[in-house]
């Protein structure tokens, strides 16, 4: 199947269900703090899961585009991406376990074509710390789907991933894991969740490519979620229905929520039996221009790695900069510029002399001409930055080679680490892979302290330093929030209305604000936005969260991300004036208008309460992008 059907086919389905399809969200989450990227299709549905009203309804579907930056060093095996597509189904506090399970069987089975009899689930074997219990009731669905379909589903016990090895597959169809296996939340395991973070057990999907032996390497046996590749993740379903309380436990959220997520590349290498995701159609043309180009074979296993880091990075700073986030030094920007140069060094692996990796986003971007037009428009662009971007490596790789051929004895410092990525630009895994090639270890722990000192990267690992949701409503964080709208505005009427935000980043302790703009602020300027955010505070003005036509709002000039896909029914929240109310939100005459998922503070007088609104640093980040921070205190 191709990657079109499988898509089309899963949107039908669900939209068949009574779904609203939504497009994708952007790659750069909105209005979440805790978060670089969009890992999961369920981030941006984060208000509604913990009970907001969504302006759709109760059931949403949609093709969400994910980008995941703890499988960088995977990327060259035979499944692992750093981008990827994720079908996304979601119950709002509508249905459950008996209607999600039959349809994603139904969905895989008879839509797809898969074989019930490569199909494998896991289910939750309870939590007694947590008080939560075993997932009998999904087992028992899955048993009925199973039997109706003629295959054997015994359920057997597992338990940890550890024991899996041990045990191993006892003719089992249904397999119960613990909490590190069977439980979902975006921190993962219970206890890593912060207070307020929805989450709850899962039940997931694995295709079994039946012809591949088990690789003892990995474990005495082969079991579901074993590494050695016989199995694959296919989809998960979350049924999202706890919530953690102030106090460590836990207790059911107001609605159950159904949280579906399966990747698109995944299914679509299962419905054509090939372990390799890489064989899939969306591949194929990149492939084909980059043997052409090396005059190597994809199959020629010395080589294949090189294609699938190459593809794979390509294809993601290709969608990272769809949406805005150009390579740089610092957040986001930081991971497009690894990508590409790590990219850069495995085309050098195969060998390539002339031209550059820019020649492979037009086959790409070519493949995505109908299912994403807006990335598609902009290949241009893309091409161009890529090969800006290697131009820039390229003119310190020889020096920063001479650098590293410098180092003796067996392990790279640190600092030496560090020193070739702020003077060469190489990033980590390049000198962690030139590291290996020389039979030399990098003293990674040293190297992370660097790096976490120098303080323009000091948020470039923040999946690992999630903190907790926008879920974190913490009164502190909500109130910046409100604050950043009616900076925004400040900002216009000050700057001009041409200034648009490009990045927002908002905590307990500050708020940031990225901004197009060409050049350094005055202090006279600073002064009036200042002036504007605090007269505006001590106003007293209600802040009113509507819901309605995305023209509509356009048409009162609500404030949006620049190119982002927007649903029909869209939320704004609005800032004043003094007398509006819910009923009458009398947008029109409102200080600040934004598209916007919330949450805010009902009434500007609260942050008032806290304090004066002042900016403490207004600074450079990339050409023509401006950054503010700026306090309440
Ligand atoms: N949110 C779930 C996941 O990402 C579906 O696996």
């Amino acid at each position: 199947m191709t990657s079109k059907e499988v898509r089309q086919k899963y949107l039908e389905f669900f939209k068949k269900r009574r779904h609203a399809i939504i497009p994708s969200s952007p790659i750069i989450p909105e209005n979440d703090p805790t978060t670089l990227f969009t890992g999961s299709g369920m981030q941006p549905m984060i208000p509604y899961l913990l009970g907001q009203k969504h302006p759709l309804g109760t059931r949403i579907a949609d093709s969400q585009k994910s980008f995941r930056t703890v499988d960088i060093d995977e990327v060259g095996d035979n499944r692992h991406t750093t981008f990827f597509e994720m079908l996304g189904n979601w119950s709002l506090g509508d249905y459950f376990k008996k209607e999600q399970i039959p349809w994603i069987f139904e969905f895989l089975t008879k839509e797809i074509g898969i074989d019930p009899e490569k199909l494998y689930v896991t289910t939750f074997i309870g939590d007694d710390k947590n008080n939560i219990p075993k997932d009998t009731e999904t087992a028992e669905i899955w048993k009925g789907l199973f039997e109706k379909a003629g295959v054997d589903a015994k359920d057997v016990e597992i338990g940890s991933e550890k024991n899996g090895y041990e045990l191993g597959m006892q003719e089992g169809r249904i397999f119960y894991y613990d909490v590190s296996k069977n439980w979902w939340s975006r921190a993962g395991v219970p206890d890593k969740m912060p207070v307020g973070e929805p989450g709850g057990p899962d039940t997931e999907m694995f295709y079994r490519f039946t012809d591949l032996a088990h690789d003892t390497k990995y474990g005495k046996y082969c079991h579901p979620n074993c590494d050695c590749g016989q199995f694959i993740e296919i989809g998960n379903n979350v049924f999202m229905e706890y919530k953690k309380n102030v106090d460590g436990t836990f207790s059911k959220l107001p609605q159950r929520n159904v949280d579906f997520g399966g990747g698109l590349e995944r299914i679509i290498a299962a419905s054509i039996n090939t372990p390799d995701i890489f064989q899939i159609d969306i591949f194929k043309q990149i492939i084909n221009t980059l043997e052409r180009l090396s005059g190597r074979s994809y199959h020629d296993q010395k080589y294949t790695a090189s294609f699938r880091v190459i593809a794979d990075h390509v294809r993601a700073a290709s969608f990272l900069m769809a949406d805005g986030v150009n390579p740089s030094n610092t957040d986001q920007g930081y991971f497009t510029r690894r990508l590409i140069r790590r990219a850069v060094r495995f085309w050098d692996k195969l060998g390539i002399q002339k031209g550059g990796l820019a020649e492979l986003v037009g086959p790409l971007l070519n493949f995505y001409q109908d299912s994403y037009p807006l990335v598609y428009e902009k290949r241009e662009q893309i091409k161009d930055e890529v090969a800006s971007e290697e131009e820039r490596f390229r003119q310190t790789l020889a020096r920063g080679l001479k650098h590293f051929n410098e180092l003796t004895g067996n392990l790279i410092t640190g600092q030496d680490a560090f020193i070739l990525f702020t003077t060469y630009g190489f990033p980590v895994e390049v000198t962690q892979e030139l590291a290996k090639e020389r039979v030399m270890k990098v003293d990674m722990g040293e190297y992370d302290k660097a790096m976490k000192e120098h303080q323009a990267l000091s948020r470039s690992g923040s999946e690992q330093k999630f903190k907790g949701g926008l879920a974190d409503h913490s009164k502190q964080t909500v109130q910046y929030h409100t604050t950043h709208h009616i900076l925004l505005k400040a900002l216009q009427s000050v700057l001009g209305p041409e200034v648009h935000q490009r990045g927002s980043n908002i905590t307990a302790e500050r708020l940031r604000i990225d901004f197009a703009s060409p050049r350094k602020m005055t202090d006279d300027e600073k002064k009036k936005v200042e002036e504007i955010v605090n007269q505006k505070i001590q106003e007293n003005l209600p802040v009113i969260r509507t819901v309605m036509k995305k023209e509509d709002a356009e048409n009162f000039g609500a404030e949006h991300e620049f190119n982002a896909n927007y649903p029909e029914m869209v939320t704004i929240y609005s800032v004043g004036p003094k007398d509006a109310t819910i009923g009458e939100p009398k947008i029109k005459e409102a200080f600040s208008i934004e598209f916007c998922g919330g949450p805010h503070v009902t009434n500007t007088e609260e942050i008032a309460h806290t304090g004066v609104f002042k900016i403490i640093k207004e600074e450079a980040v990339a050409t023509g992008i401006r950054r503010i921070k700026a306090v309440v205190v």
